[in-house]
């Protein structure tokens, strides 16, 4: 399994918004573009990687626009900057366009949703480590929960363009149909032509009901035993962005399968370059029961699945 993402090549630049909208009841895309060195280091950015950006200066929404469950927190100064991981890098000519998919959950994410055309963003990456290429296998299961489904998205691009060999399977889990982060729920949409998407809601209301784990086990299970398109463990990877529970099932399933399991791990960031210690993840030793502490930021945000010491339990 190839591993070469880093940061080294990370940067301070200024963005422009090329276009900002929202695409569901919850989500929302903003389109950056940069120019000269951000161009450069950032036509390089892999899936799984992020940015820091400052969106202090952002205006918040009219009051009649926040939702009830936002309107105390949403005059909460913002101190950091935030992090985000893209849905997509287009390179443009001597520009590259990267695309962040996103949801309003506190008041620097609000205030994003104010952003227009021509503003500008101060952006601070490519950082962290991304998801691996499955250069050396011939399946690969793609599984994302809520907003996680950006760099899903970003990573089936990625394996389409650079592993056209590779079949892909994306899974996509959210609570409800409303909750999915996909435009008029058009989830064929997902990337073009070649990926085969299967969509999961808790309450049914849109795909299978149930766990979006629970269709990725079937889904093995099945492949496991059907005649064709038979699964060979070693030939599969697994890669799985969302919450920590959905995380550490399917780092269960890749264990119990003998299956290869990369998972994007989410912790509150401050720095976002390893400086603050601020987002530490439980990491086992090999081969001990020893413990380490890693940085989400710098060691992660990607990380082996067999790694972690996951806090959900589940
Ligand atoms: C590497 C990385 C990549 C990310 N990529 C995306 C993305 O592509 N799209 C997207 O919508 N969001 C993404 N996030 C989450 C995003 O950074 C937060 O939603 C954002 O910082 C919230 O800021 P806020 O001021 O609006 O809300 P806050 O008030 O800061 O947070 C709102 C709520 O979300 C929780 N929360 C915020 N950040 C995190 C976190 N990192 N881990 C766990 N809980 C958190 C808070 O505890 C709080 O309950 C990513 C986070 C990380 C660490
Ligand atoms: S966010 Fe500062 S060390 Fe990770």
């Amino acid at each position: 399994m190839e591993k070469e993402a880093d940061s080294k090549n990370k940067g301070m630049f200024s963005a422009a918004v090329a276009a900002s909208r929202k695409i569901s009841e919850q989500f929302y895309k903003l389109e950056l573009v940069f120019d000269g060195s951000g161009a450069q280091q950032f036509a390089r950015a892999r899936a799984g990687q992020f940015a820091e950006l400052d969106l202090a200066n952002c205006k918040l929404p009219q009051a009649e626009n926040i939702p009830d469950d936002l309107k105390d927190s949403a005059n909460r100064k913002i101190l950091l900057r935030r992090p985000f991981s893209f849905s997509g890098v287009q390179i443009k000519g001597d520009k590259t366009n990267v695309e962040i998919l996103y949801c309003a959950v506190g008041p620097a994410t609000l205030r994003m949703t104010t952003l227009e055309k021509g503003d500008c963003v101060s952006v601070l990456g490519p950082l962290g480590n991304g998801f691996s290429l499955p250069n050396d296998k011939s399946k690969a299961v793609l599984v994302a929960g809520g907003s996680g489904a950006g760099p899903i998205m970003h990573l089936a691009k990625q394996i389409k363009a650079d592993s056209p060999n590779v079949e892909i399977n994306v899974f996509v889990g959210a609570a409800t149909r409303e909750k999915l982060p996909f435009e008029n729920c058009r989830f064929d949409k997902l990337t073009t032509g070649g990926v085969k998407t299967t969509v999961a809601t808790d309450d049914g209301s849109a795909g299978d009901k149930g766990f979006v784990t629970d269709c990725v086990s079937s889904w093995l299970n099945e492949s496991a035993t059907a005649d064709e398109n038979k699964l060979d463990a070693k030939e599969t990877i697994i890669y799985g962005c969302g919450p920590e529970a959905m995380l550490e099932v399917l780092a269960k399933i890749a264990e119990r399968k003998g299956i290869d399991c990369e998972v994007s791990m989410e912790r509150m960031m401050a720095c976002g370059f390893g400086v603050c210690q601020g987002c530490a993840v439980e990491c086992k030793i090999a081969g001990g029961n020893e413990t380490i502490y890693k940085m989400c930021c710098k060691d992660g945000p990607v990380f082996d699945a067999r790694e972690i010491v996951f806090k959900t339990k589940v």
